[in-house]
């Protein structure tokens, strides 16, 4: 599969930066899009733009038509039925979703709720909060310095007390793939629920939430080629009538008095308010685009040859030191972290700029794991199909020429 021809399908890539033509090596915040994503929403306020469920005119239902295609079109990329799929803003809003919900009604004094040490944010202080106002307890699966999880002491973390099991899948800081088959299976065993923060993943592997047996899931539309403000939050069908709405108000509700009201069906039911349609387009355009162009299998090879030559380049570099299970990255990872001696994250970033290289710097979200390892700040490259051997060669040129 050649992913290079794939490049010229992405406007934004032909730009240069300082002169230099742009290496997007920035992908774990978020992917470029392409045209036939952008079109779709352009497509969509040029041809349709009206709200949905509301209206009996012809646009307001081609509208509905097209949000819930895309609906069906998410549904069927992650191995889900269309109901289970609820559009939020993003990963975090569908984390803070559940534990609002779900946890707010479930989780009392002296639960526990474990999480690992690579949580992003956005899958911490939802449970931290809900933890300080409930008086439950979180716990985390600790990790090795090499940022890969210690799962020895899995059956003694989530125990009994357990109500909710909620890990990230790939590591945004370090790329770590976490186990998640064998944590749900624990989970299961002691009767917890899971939720898979799936921000880092989904763009990159085949998921199957049904073959997963979790009981939801999250991702956001912006880091797999869609627009931003939307997002995914899967349910688990049997868990639909004892979950409250997040958000009540237009949209959501069967029948309404000045006293009471009664929902309508998920996916409706949480989904209150006008949601957002044209992302939600864009979103399902992203997906066929994947579908029509994309090889998971084949895509998983490259992105793992991109980081195993990044990997070897930078090792050469004495003043290099790369974070994160190494060898695992070199087989299956599409992201690799490393800090440099005396010169700081932020810098090393900015210089890479000046070459026309984007990466990231900083914690990237997920301070424990950081404050673990000792650093402040690393340099992240993280890569989708359209990076190119020879974007990995720049960067360790660029490297090699600061260090000089
Ligand atoms: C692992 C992980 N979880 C959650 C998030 C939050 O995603 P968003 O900011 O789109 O809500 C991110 C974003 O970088 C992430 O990498």
């Amino acid at each position: 599969m050649d992913f290079n021809k794939l490049r010229s399908d992405f406007p934004i890539l032909s730009q240069k930066i300082n002169g230099y033509p742009l290496a997007p090596c920035d992908n774990a915040s978020t992917t470029h899009k392409p045209q036939s994503v952008i079109d779709a929403i352009v497509h969509f306020y040029t041809t349709t733009n009206a709200n949905i469920y509301r209206g009996i005119h012809l646009f307001a239902e081609q509208a509905t038509q097209m949000y819930e295609n895309a609906r069906n079109k998410v549904a069927q990329f992650i191995g889900a039925s269309p109901q289970e799929i609820i559009f939020t803003r993003g990963c975090t809003s569908g984390i803070n979703f559940v534990v609002a919900t779900w946890g707010r009604e479930n989780i009392n004094p002296g639960d526990e709720i474990v999480i690992t040490e690579l949580e992003h944010h956005a899958n911490l202080l939802p449970w931290q909060r809900l933890a300080q106002e409930k008086g439950a307890i979180i716990k985390c699966i600790p990790i090795f310095p090499d940022g890969s999880l210690d799962l020895s002491r899995l059956d003694s973390i989530i125990n009994h007390k357990t109500k909710m099991v909620s890990v990230i899948h790939v590591s945004n800081a370090v790329g770590t793939l976490v186990d998640i088959a064998t944590i749900i299976a624990r989970a299961q065993a002691v009767g917890a629920r899971t939720l898979i923060d799936a921000a880092q993943s989904v763009a990159h592997q085949k998921i199957d939430v049904h073959a997963l047996g979790c009981d939801f899931l999250v991702f956001s539309g912006h880091k797999l080629l869609g627009p931003t403000g939307i997002g995914v939050l899967y349910i688990k069908k049997d868990l639909h009538d004892s979950i409250s709405p997040y958000e009540v108000g237009g949209g959501m509700v069967e029948d309404v008095d000045c006293i009471h009201a009664t929902w309508r069906k998920a996916p409706h039911k949480f989904e209150a308010g006008t949601p957002p349609i044209a992302q939600a387009i864009g979103l399902g355009a992203a997906i066929d685009y994947l579908n029509n162009h994309v090889d998971f299998n084949a895509l998983a090879l490259y992105e793992a040859q991109l980081c195993q030559r990044l990997i070897d380049g930078l090792s050469q570099i004495k003043q290099v030191k790369i974070l994160g299970p190494i060898e695992e990255l070199k087989k299956k990872g599409h992201l690799v972290s490393f800090l440099v001696d005396h010169i700081h994250s932020h810098d090393v970033a900015t210089f890479l700029d000046s070459r026309g290289i984007s990466v990231r710097a900083g914690h990237h979200c997920a301070q424990p794991f950081a404050k673990k390892l000792g650093y402040d700040a690393s340099v992240r490259v993280s890569f989708y199909f359209y990076n190119t051997m020879e974007d990995v060669d720049r960067i360790i040129g660029a490297v090699r020429e600061m260090v000089l």
